[in-house]
């Protein structure tokens, strides 16, 4: 197996707008993201992946870009942005930047000149349809609620997004669109980043004719991800921006593909097909609810099967072909711990479970800011507390349909991306020491427990288990390389793998929950000479491992450089 970086680091993502505010006024910056590194190198992590950090009028915190060239002023200028690149450098993190290239802002220029007039040259950057029949050019419903179509009283014409009205979609048809967008990645691999995050990067392509979805029940806008997809040019598309952008450097690349298996995550990662380096697939983020878009509030309890076997199938199918990227958090997800661990008595020995699952499967872990000291969901209570247009959009309509406000509210406090955006929580001041002045959202309330000066001063704290979680991963390749085999599949509550690589094993073992199951080591595997490198219980007696009782969350690491199967004859 070829050695990269980016195999054998974690990669630690930061949501500017929410790490840390360097001059009061509330948001987060450059400089208070400098501030932090030696943090971030204690921590061990070898690179930062930015949510964007360009000019935007921030309808989705910069996920609305009007000038990919320029630093959002509320972030700093470039200045401050080249400062970062070298003093994150110096201490040995590399930086990869999110490109948001499936749309932009309707203040770009380029969107200006667009809507401007129906032959202005860049009409055609965007996808301007007719209305049909006095309605909409289709039916398929935006990822934030309502139509993907927007009217524009100007040229009588409608515009596409699929996501805010604010994120006109690029028409990446059109060869000026692609040529332009890769002068502009060009100029940023000439500043020195190291990799790039691929925002939406599986929409870029929309199906032949824009066909509506099927729509029995005569809504006025569908689900149709089918028609946005993942579609084959999107292929075509990617591998030419590897040959004639990304392949000049040594780069890493991460697609955002949401909608498919690991089969189909090869056609963008498997080796041989020079497109992106990992994807972040959705699979297991749909366990606990009905789906993406409008389904995403609907919510549905999860089981340990489940997860045992999306991660699984990933694992088995990726194994050297592709890489994985394995995350059970971002900013556009609630809290890993609000939802598959424990935010009452257990908190820290289940947010270590869930941390050892990240970063023991094969693949590249990536890890949200405040994850590693276990922050939860805000869970506000009042609409006026939320900032995301997501989450506002839903709301509206979601009244305008005739659901009670307690009802969404009930959706927005378990599914809304504001409970991953509150501020990081750096000590137990005010507002968290995230800020002097007054923050952009507010901070989770339980900040004064849950604090990164707290658990600085914790040896048992979360944030050292992610360390030598980290640690781990430099000094056993059987992490990185090893391959993949699952234990006790039909166990309702462990979950269990042995990974192996040239003649040495690691032996994984958590106990997803907070009752005291027996975790029973099958007989074909000799229970011998198996160290235990890592738990998140301080006190062991001793058991065999071919009946093992378990305490809640306890989760235990063994490792060994013989040979655990029997040969035959002994068997
Ligand atoms: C991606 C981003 C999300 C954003 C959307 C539109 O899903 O992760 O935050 O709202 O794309 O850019
Ligand atoms: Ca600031």
């Amino acid at each position: 197996m070829i050695r990269k970086w980016w195999k054998e680091n974690a990669i630690y993502q930061i949501y500017p707008r929410s790490f840390k505010d360097s001059n009061g006024d509330g948001i987060g910056d450059f400089q208070g993201i400098i501030s932090k590194l030696d943090y971030l190198q204690e921590l061990g992590i070898g690179a930062i992946w930015l949510c964007p950090i360009y000019e935007s009028p921030n309808f989705d915190n910069g996920y609305d870009i009007s000038d990919f060239q320029a630093i959002m002023k509320d972030f700093g200028t470039m200045q401050d942005f080249d400062e970062f690149m070298r003093e994150a450098h110096e201490r040995g993190i590399k930086v990869v930047l999110d490109m948001v290239l499936n749309h932009t802002s309707d203040k770009h220029d380029w969107f200006v000149e667009s809507r401007s007039s129906i032959d202005n040259p860049k009409r055609d950057y965007y996808i301007w349809r007719k209305g049909k029949n006095g309605g909409y050019p289709n039916n398929w419903e935006s990822y934030f609620s309502g139509s993907v179509w927007e009217y524009d009283q100007e040229t009588e014409e409608y515009y596409m997004h699929l996501y805010a009205r604010q994120q006109p979609d690029l028409n990446w048809e059109n060869k000026e669109v692609v040529n332009e967008l890769h002068d502009m990645i060009r100029w940023w691999m000439d500043k020195g980043v190291d990799g790039f995050r691929l925002d939406a990067i599986a929409h870029i392509v929309k199906a032949v004719g824009l066909p509506d979805a099927d729509n029995p029940q005569n809504l006025p806008v569908v689900q149709a991800f089918q028609f946005f997809s993942n579609l084959e040019k999107v292929h075509t598309l990617l591998k030419d921006l590897n040959q004639q952008v990304f392949a000049t450097r040594d780069l890493m690349t991460v697609g955002e593909t949401s909608g498919l298996g690991p089969e189909q995550a090869l056609e963008y990662v498997g080796n041989e097909r020079h497109e992106l380096d990992m994807v972040f697939q959705f699979e297991h983020m749909h366990l606990d609810c009905v789906g993406t878009g409008s389904s995403k509030w609907v919510g549905r309890s999860w089981n340990l099967l489940d997860i045992k076997k999306i991660m699984s199938h990933w694992q088995t199918v990726l194994h050297g072909k592709g890489w994985n990227a394995n995350y059970f958090s971002n900013h556009d997800q609630p809290r890993h711990l609000s939802r598959f661990g424990n935010t009452g008595e257990y908190r820290k020995q289940s947010a270590k479970m869930l941390a050892t699952l990240i970063h023991l499967l094969q693949g590249t872990p990536y890890i949200y800011q405040g994850e590693e000291i276990g922050m939860t969901n805000a869970s506000f209570e009042h609409i006026e507390d939320y900032r995301d247009v997501e989450t506002i959009n839903y709301y509206n309509i979601s009244l305008k349909e005739g659901k009670t406000e307690k009802e969404i509210l009930q959706n927005l406090a378990r599914r809304s991306r504001d409970n991953a955006r509150t501020p990081m929580q750096w000590d137990n001041t005010t507002h968290a020491g995230f800020t002097d002045g007054n923050p952009w959202i507010q901070v989770n309330s339980n900040y004064t427990d849950i604090n990164v000066e707290q658990a600085l001063n914790d040896p048992d704290s979360i944030f050292y288990y992610y360390k030598n979680l980290i640690a781990l991963r430099k000094k056993y390749p059987v992490v990185i390389y090893g391959d993949y085999r699952l234990l006790c599949a039909l166990h309702h509550q462990v979950y269990s793998f042995i990974r192996s690589y040239e003649g040495t094993e690691l032996m994984v073992i958590m106990n997803f929950f907070d009752d005291e199951p027996t975790f029973e080591l099958s007989e074909r595997i000799s229970d011998e000479g198996w160290e235990l490198v890592l738990s998140n219980y301080d006190e062991h007696e001793h058991h065999h491992l071919h009946s093992l009782p378990l305490r809640p969350y306890e989760t235990r690491v063994y490792y060994k450089d013989t040979p655990s199967v029997l040969p035959k004859a002994a068997q």
